[in-house]
């Protein structure tokens, strides 16, 4: 498989991006051209950022799986789709070829639909990183379901909220995953959050650890019992076959849930042929795959970045995509290296939270690895300080291989601004230049584009985007109007990020971090609100304020200001006790830092609590903190200042 829009060179990249801008329409029509099509579209976009109202490829109908699985299957039957490296080291690697992945797809298919799965449902997928996962969530593309996968790490009251917003009627789930030396009981917590529930009909439990769990008659089932079943329905005389639903180019592929500045997680929604298109188009150039190559993606699925460069943009490539079950840091910090060695990977793409973490550990588990084979580095999910970025190139890279900074959210469906590896410079701590199609705008509060440079020539904003490119979010689910308020009204007839940024006078962008009350904690977006409240509901809380504070290893972590009456024990005792409440109400991701007592908040004389103080106290900048003089009670601040943590 060629990639015909494959950007060879920084001139083609210009050139690309200037026609991509001036004739959108006939440029992604050409991309267009090289994927597998049920019908071809009527009109290549119709927008508008008021409503918004965003369709790409209006008419057109296709089945995703079938650009991600059957194109493949004439010229890679037996080439693996998956390399899939279990979480101990000792256990058996499975290899999935493109025929296994057709094969175990249109089993699942025909298993959701024996389920009574039909076309629009959704689907909640709550597994570990094992190769049945990727094909739930392509099961579910195949019959046009909709899958809506949780990330591991939640709590059995995440997972009830996003199975009532969704209103899901159906589970895949796991007995249980591992993850380094722990085993985690997923369907235990899937049992938790169905207490109450009534929508839900069906689970299904794949077997990974043999954990002991409760199967209740009616409602749970076997995936391996219900596959096997399946397979005489999808095989005739050794012939694996079951119709790829005919999907409008517009329906919803998925729903993902990411937090936002404001109360809970919201669905963000993505649909068949854009969000193909996008994670394809942005592998096959920011990575400069090459037919062959071992691409590593270390993200979980559970994350927008295992959706689409693990899954849908690598499958739809042809790829060969690594999966691995387990963390960096077990059995030993050398496991990465472990698996670029075993595998000999040529493109390792992971968060800046792993890099640094990694880098405590010093070179030694590194020493005698074989890294020859890596050609490309890629990083995302935060801003990357240059001391990881020369670690990175210097160590892991061994300053031969160019190291990619992706920037994109859960919303934009796959990466917006980077550098293209090898083939556009890269800049230690800049994403560099927005892929083409993509057209970044730095205004200032009121929406105005600001035009004023500092003395080196930089440009200093809050990062909008003017047009759609084919990733972009259509809506979140059930709730339009919160898509419109949240991304598209801030500033009118722009898509804001949520992300402040700078921009030099070669055109580069780097992305300073977000301007909202959002937290990126380890590449993980957390709401400050979202935290408040889970910390609120612990018995005893009389008020919160979270903020963040920079972590040397995190990026970022979270720090809680709590008013609270009545200790039971000490205070330790009560910060643990906070700390379990947070678990529970989200997961452990969202647990503070730290957690100072406080006797009052430092509120204007209208109730609103002055972040920015708390803020730099957290920071430990407690010389400068600014204007304090519309405090209702200034002494609050001393007191604060006083008993920091
Ligand atoms: O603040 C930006 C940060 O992560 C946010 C998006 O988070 P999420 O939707 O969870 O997606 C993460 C993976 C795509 C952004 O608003 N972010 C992501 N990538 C970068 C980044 N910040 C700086 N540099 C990046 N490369």
């Amino acid at each position: 498989m060629s990639y015909p829009y494959q950007i060879k060179s920084l001139e083609q990249y210009h050139a690309d991006y200037k026609r991509s801008v001036e004739e959108p329409e006939s440029f992604w029509a050409s991309v267009a051209e090289n994927f597998v099509w049920k019908k071809k579209w009527d009109r290549v976009l119709d927008w508008n950022f008021t409503e918004p109202k965003i369709e790409w490829f209006g008419g057109a109908k296709l089945n995703i799986t079938e650009n991600c699985i059957d194109r493949h299957l004439a010229t890679k039957a037996d080439k693996p789709a998956f390399i899939w490296e279990p979480n101990n080291p000792e256990e058996r690697t499975r290899v999935v070829t493109y025929a296994r992945l057709h094969k175990r797809v249109c089993q699942f298919a025909q298993v959701l639909k024996n389920n009574g799965v039909k076309k629009g449902d959704r689907v909640c997928i709550y597994m570990g990183m094992v190769p049945e996962l990727a094909y739930a969530v392509l099961g579910c593309a195949r019959i046009g379901a909709i899958h809506s996968v949780i990330f591991g790490g939640f709590s059995a009251q995440s997972i009830a909220d996003r199975l009532y917003d969704a209103q899901a009627e159906y589970i895949v789930t796991c007995d249980g995953a591992y993850r380094g030396g722990k085993d985690i009981p997923l369907k235990s917590v899937i049992d938790d959050a169905l207490i109450g529930n009534r929508t839900v009909k069906r689970v299904i439990v794949y077997t990974r650890t043999r954990t002991p769990v409760s199967m209740i008659k009616g409602r749970d089932v076997w995936w391996e019992d219900e596959m096997e079943y399946a397979l005489e329905q999808v095989e005739k005389d050794g012939v694996v076959s079951f119709p790829a639903e005919e999907m409008d180019a517009e329906d919803p592929l998925f729903i993902l849930y990411t937090s936002g500045s404001t109360g809970k997680p919201k669905g963000v929604v993505h649909t068949c042929a854009g969000y193909m298109l996008w994670t394809t188009y942005t592998f096959v150039n920011v990575f400069q795959y090459q037919p062959g190559d071992i691409h590593f993606c270390t993200a979980d699925i559970g994350w927008v970045t295992g959706h689409s460069y693990i899954v849908y943009g690598p499958l739809s490539a042809g790829a060969t995509s690594m999966m691995f079950e387990g963390i960096p840091t077990w059995p030993d910090a050398g496991r990465f290296w472990d698996i670029v060695e075993k595998h000999k990977v040529n493109c390792i793409y992971t968060a800046p939270t792993a890099i640094r973490s990694l880098m405590n550990f010093g070179t030694d588990p590194i020493k005698g690895k074989d890294l020859s084979s890596l050609k490309v580095l890629g990083t995302v999910g935060e801003p990357i300080n240059e001391e990881a970025w020369h670690w990175y190139d210097e160590n892991i890279g061994k300053k031969k291989c160019p190291i990619i900074d992706t920037w994109w959210q859960t919303e934009t469906g796959a990466c917006l601004i980077s550098n293209l590896a090898g083939v556009t410079p890269s800049k230690p701590s800049w994403a560099t230049l927005p892929m083409p199609g993509v057209q970044p705008v730095l205004v200032d509060e009121n929406g105005k584009e600001v035009t004023e440079k500092d003395e080196n020539g930089i440009l200093k904003g809050n990062l909008c985007i003017k047009a759609p490119w084919p990733g972009i979010l259509r809506t979140t689910y059930g709730d339009h109007e919160r898509c419109r308020t949240n991304y598209f009204a801030t500033y009118p007839n722009l898509y804001f990020t949520g992300d402040g940024a700078l921009k030099d006078e070669q055109g580069n962008y780097r992305i300073t971090g977000r301007v909202d009350d959002v937290l990126n904690i380890s590449g993980h977006r957390i709401g400050t609100a979202e935290v408040e409240n889970a910390i609120n509901m612990h018995s005893g809380v009389v008020e919160s304020a979270v903020v963040g504070y920079p972590h040397d290893i995190k990026g970022q972590g979270i720090y809680a200001y709590v008013i609270y009456q009545g200790h039971h024990g000490d205070e330790n005792s009560t910060r643990l006790d906070i700390n379990l409440t947070v678990s529970k109400i989200i997961g452990p991701i969202a647990k503070p830092d730290k957690i100072q007592f406080v006797k009052g908040l430092p509120k204007t004389r209208s109730g609103k609590i002055m972040r920015r103080i708390l803020r730099k106290i957290a920071e430990g900048e407690t010389g400068n903190l600014g204007d304090t003089s519309t405090l209702l009670d200034p002494e609050v601040v001393e007191e604060i200042k006083v008993g920091r943590q």
